[in-house]
C-alpha cells in the first residue's frame, strides 16, 4: 500500500533518533551522558502527582469536554491574563494533550498550499515539518547570534508579503535559548499590526527565563491579542513532559475549528491530568522557582566550561535549558562533530543543522542533567577537542 504523497513532506525530531543511538551505545557497555533530549530532569512536584492520584480516586476517568474542563480553562485564563498583562477569558482557552497540538491544529485549520509562513531558523523542527506537510511555503528567518539569537529584522521586513499568513515566534527559544528583546517584539508587532496574518507565539519556555524581566509576549501589545495564538503548557514548567497536557489561547473565531480537530482526533485531554494541572497552576510555585535557579547555575557553569574548550564558543542563553555552542572554529561540520561527540566522547547532543540550515556550525546541548554529569561531559568534550583541534 502506498502512503499518501503528503507523508513525503512530514519531518521528524532528531532528538528522538539520537536518543535511540545513544541507548544502543549504552547497551554495548559504553557510558553516555545524555544532553540531547529537551526535558527537565526533575520529577513532577509531589503535590501535583498527589492531585492526579486523588482525581483518579474521585473518578476523573471519563471523557470530558473537548475544549477542556471549564475550571482548568478558567485558571489558565487568569494565569495568562496575569502573566501576559492581557484580558482573556476561559472561552479563549483550548486544553490539548501537550503543547504540540497547538502547532498542529491551528496550522491545519489555517494553512493552504501557497500560503507563506515565516519562522525562526534554527528553530523547533516541527514548525517547518508542519508547514511543508500542509503544502504551505516555509520562509525561514535567520537568527543572529550577536543579537541574542533574535531575528534579523531587515530580513523579516523583506520577507513579509501579501501571501504571509502566519508568523511563528518562539521566546525563550529552542534550540538557542535566546529571548527576543522587548524592542524587537515591539518592532515585529509594528511590522505585522496592519497585515492580515496570525502570529503563533510559542511560549512553552516562558517560565524558564533568567533575564531580570519575564519575556514580553507579542499578545500584550496594542491590537495584537486578536491576531495571536499563545502556545503554552505544563511539560517544561512543571516537569510534566510525559503527562501530555498543554494549551492554546486564541481569538474566538479560531476556537471552534481547533475544537473540531480535537474532537476528530483526541476527543478530549485526559480528565485526571487536567485536575492535576489545576493544582499545578494554583498550588505552590516554589519547586518551579528552585528548578529555574538550578538551571541557571548549571547554565553558568556549563557555558563557562564550554568556552574553555578549543574551537567552542557559547553565548550565555537567556532562557530554556539549552546551550547552543558555536563550533565553527573546529572546522568540522555540525553533524560530524555531534556524531564524534557521541561515539568518541560518549556525549549525546544535537547537530545544530537538525534545526534548520542556519543552525549549521552549532551544537545544541541540553543542560537538563546533573551538574556532575555536565562537568564530566565538558571534560570529555575538552579531551576530545584537544586531541583533534589543537
Ligand atoms: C519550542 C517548543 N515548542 C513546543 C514544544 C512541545 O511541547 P510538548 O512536549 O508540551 O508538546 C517543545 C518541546 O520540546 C518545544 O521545544
Amino acid at each position: 500500500m502506498r502512503l499518501a504523497n503528503r507523508m513525503e513532506q512530514i519531518g521528524i525530531e532528531s532528538a528522538f533518533d539520537v536518543l535511540v543511538s545513544a541507548r544502543a551505545l549504552e547497551e554495548s557497555g559504553r557510558s553516555v551522558i545524555h544532553l540531547e533530549i529537551g526535558e527537565p530532569d526533575f520529577r513532577t512536584p509531589a503535590h501535583i502527582v498527589e492531585a492526579a492520584k486523588q482525581a483518579l480516586d474521585e473518578g476523573w476517568t471519563r471523557y470530558g469536554p473537548t475544549q477542556g474542563l471549564p475550571e482548568l480553562r478558567q485558571v489558565i485564563a487568569e494565569h495568562v491574563s496575569h502573566t501576559r498583562k492581557v484580558q482573556v477569558g476561559p472561552e479563549h482557552v483550548c486544553v490539548v494533550p501537550g503543547g504540540k497540538p497547538i502547532l498542529f491544529f491551528p496550522m491545519l485549520a489555517l494553512l493552504e498550499p501557497g500560503d507563506e509562513v515565516i519562522f525562526p531558523n534554527p528553530g523547533f523542527p516541527i514548525y517547518e515539518s508542519m508547514i511543508r506537510f500542509l503544502g504551505a511555503k516555509p520562509v525561514p528567518i535567520p537568527l543572529v547570534e550577536e543579537r541574542s539569537f533574535s531575528f534579523d529584522l531587515d530580513i523579516l521586513r523583506k520577507s513579509l508579503t501579501s501571501r504571509t499568513k502566519m508568523l511563528i515566534l518562539n521566546s525563550p527559544q529552542n534550540p538557542t535559548g535566546g529571548v527576543i528583546p522587548e524592542e524587537d517584539v515591539r518592532e515585529i508587532a509594528s511590522l505585522v499590526a496592519e497585515r492580515d496574518l496570525i502570529v503563533l507565539s510559542d511560549e512553552i519556555y516562558s517560565r524558564i527565563c533568567y533575564e531580570p524581566e519575564p519575556p514580553v509576549s507579542i499578545a500584550s501589545l496594542p491590537g495584537m491579542l486578536e491576531k495571536t495564538i499563545i502556545l503554552d503548557g505544563f511539560s517544561k514548567t512543571y516537569a510534566m513532559t510525559g503527562w501530555r497536557i498543554g494549551y492554546g489561547v486564541m481569538p474566538l473565531w479560531l476556537v471552534d475549528a481547533v475544537n473540531k480537530l480535537m474532537v476528530n482526533s483526541n476527543s478530549c485531554t485526559a480528565s485526571f491530568t487536567q485536575r492535576a494541572a489545576i493544582t499545578a497552576l494554583t498550588g505552590p510555585q516554589t519547586e518551579v522557582e528552585s528548578m529555574v535557579q538550578e538551571f541557571r547555575s548549571r547554565r553558568d557553569a556549563f557555558c563557562d566550561a564550554l568556552n574553555r574548550i578549543p574551537g567552542f564558543r557559547c553565548a550565555l542563553p537567556g532562557g530554556a535549558f539549552y546551550a547552543f555552542a558555536n563550533i565553527r572554529e573546529t572546522g568540522v561540520p555540525s553533524k560530524q562533530l555531534a556524531d564524534m561527540l557521541l561515539e568518541e566522547a560518549g556525549v549525546a547532543c544535537l547537530n545544530g543543522g537538525a534545526f534548520g540550515e542556519y543552525g549549521e556550525g552549532y551544537i545544541r546541548f541540553s543542560y537538563a542533567n546533573s551538574r556532575d554529569n555536565l562537568m564530566e561531559a565538558a571534560r570529555r568534550i575538552k579531551a576530545m577537542s584537544v586531541r583533534w583541534f589543537r
